[in-house]
């Protein structure tokens, strides 16, 4: 009798231990959204009350700026904005959502002066908690594109201050900690250039890694070359080696990022050419950026809900060594992302227990389901299945 209460003591023992370790090892499902969908055309128009708060177990709002060493949200409709998060949080409690600094537009020019002296960083640290806490942020990512050389140092100065600051804080709050995150490169000279990763890997939470914009029409000579190719592709040599998300991955581990918190960028978009010949394979010549695509109104870029569009009458081939798809239409060259190739990705990543999918932007699946006949969120919903439970 005795024997057996011990037993069942032991056995609720191991569950609990079991349920802690699965609840640790749940994958993060990393969304970012961004303010300038809401400018788009129908059907690209995206406001953040088209969010499923159940969709993604990480939200990103991007971007916040910097301005008078002070963190501002530009947005035209900021009060909507604060209101929407509180409602989706509401909804789901669980949903953490956090605010993005940087972006491509405002590149590194715009962490300075900031990040120059410790006073102007810890007034800037200092409106970043009162902020977050006063919209009900769960944490901030930094997404500086890119440090650079020059700016190495700054920025593990600026995530090592920021940490600091977000553990104080949680000391004397009776909310939980703020979570700190960074957006940062895949590519390994810029990644060898950049990033302090074995400090980095202290201090933050997780990195989002940006793994896609490995080929586009900026290349020279100008060929042909997907996004987001998954692996090395067979024609792949010296430094093109490294355009992959599978190399990319490695390189973060391999420097001393936990895989834990690496957190692996899928693209819902995807990056186009104009042909120059009758060419067509991956490193055919181009003659410059594929035509803008009708809603997103960029040369050499469509979002997934474009694609969807233009994949009428053309002709797709699935790079085998890549595990990647592109097609073709005309003189139109555009390699891109679909159902099969986010769920080989969500596949790969779990195999390197990797911390999870990062998703830019959710703004540009068919997040409506009108443009693709596949339902609301795709791509989205593809990674989300192959991951498991959040
Ligand atoms: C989005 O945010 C950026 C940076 O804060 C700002 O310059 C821009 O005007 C915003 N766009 C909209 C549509 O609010």
């Amino acid at each position: 009798m005795g024997a057996t209460i011990m037993d069942q003591k032991s056995l609720w023992a191991g569950l609990a231990v079991l349920l802690i370790l699965q609840e640790g090892s749940a994958y993060k499902l990393v969304c970012y959204f961004t303010n300038w969908s809401q400018d788009r055309q129908e059907p690209g128009k995206f406001t953040p009350e088209n969010i499923d708060p159940f969709l993604c177990s990480h939200l990103i709002y991007s971007f916040a700026s910097i301005s008078n060493n002070k963190v501002v949200i530009k947005d035209k409709n900021g009060a909507m904005l604060y209101q929407t998060i509180d409602s989706l949080k509401a909804k789901n409690p669980k949903l953490k959502v956090l605010l993005s600094i940087g972006g491509y537009l405002f590149g590194s020019e715009g962490f300075h002066p900031m990040v120059d002296s410790s006073t102007s960083r810890l007034e800037f640290i200092n409106s970043v908690l009162v902020f977050l806490r006063n919209h009900n942020f769960d944490g901030l990512d930094i997404s500086w594109i890119y440090p650079d050389q020059k700016d190495n140092t700054h920025f593990t100065t600026l995530i090592h201050e920021l940490a600091e600051a977000f553990q104080k804080d949680f000391v004397k709050s009776t909310k939980e900690r703020l979570l700190l995150t960074a957006g940062v490169s895949a590519g390994r000279q810029m990644i060898d250039k950049s990033y302090q990763v074995m400090k980095l890997a202290k201090e933050l939470d997780f990195i989002n890694l940006l793994s896609f914009d490995f080929h586009g029409s900026w290349e020279k000579p100008l060929v042909t070359g997907h996004n987001s190719p998954l692996r090395k592709g067979q024609l792949d040599r010296r430094s093109s080696s490294y355009y992959n998300v599978e190399y990319a991955v490695g390189y973060w581990i391999h420097k001393g990022m936990p895989p834990e918190k690496v957190v692996m960028g899928i693209p819902m978009y995807g990056r186009s050419f104009t042909l120059a010949s009758a060419e067509s394979a991956v490193g055919a010549p181009a003659s410059g950026p594929g035509a803008a695509g009708p809603i997103t109104e960029s040369p050499g870029f469509l979002a997934y809900y474009e694609i969807c569009q233009f994949l009428k009458q053309a002709k797709v081939t699935r790079l085998q060594d890549q595990q990647v798809p592109y097609a073709v239409k005309g003189n139109q060259w555009v390699g891109y992302e679909d159902v099969e190739s986010v769920e080989a990705k969500a596949k790969f990543l779990k195999n390197l227990n990797l911390g999870g999918a990062m998703i830019w932007s959710i703004d540009m699946d068919d997040f409506t389901g009108k443009s693709c006949s596949q339902g609301p969120y795709p791509l989205v919903q593809a990674v989300k299945r192959n991951l498991g439970s959040l």
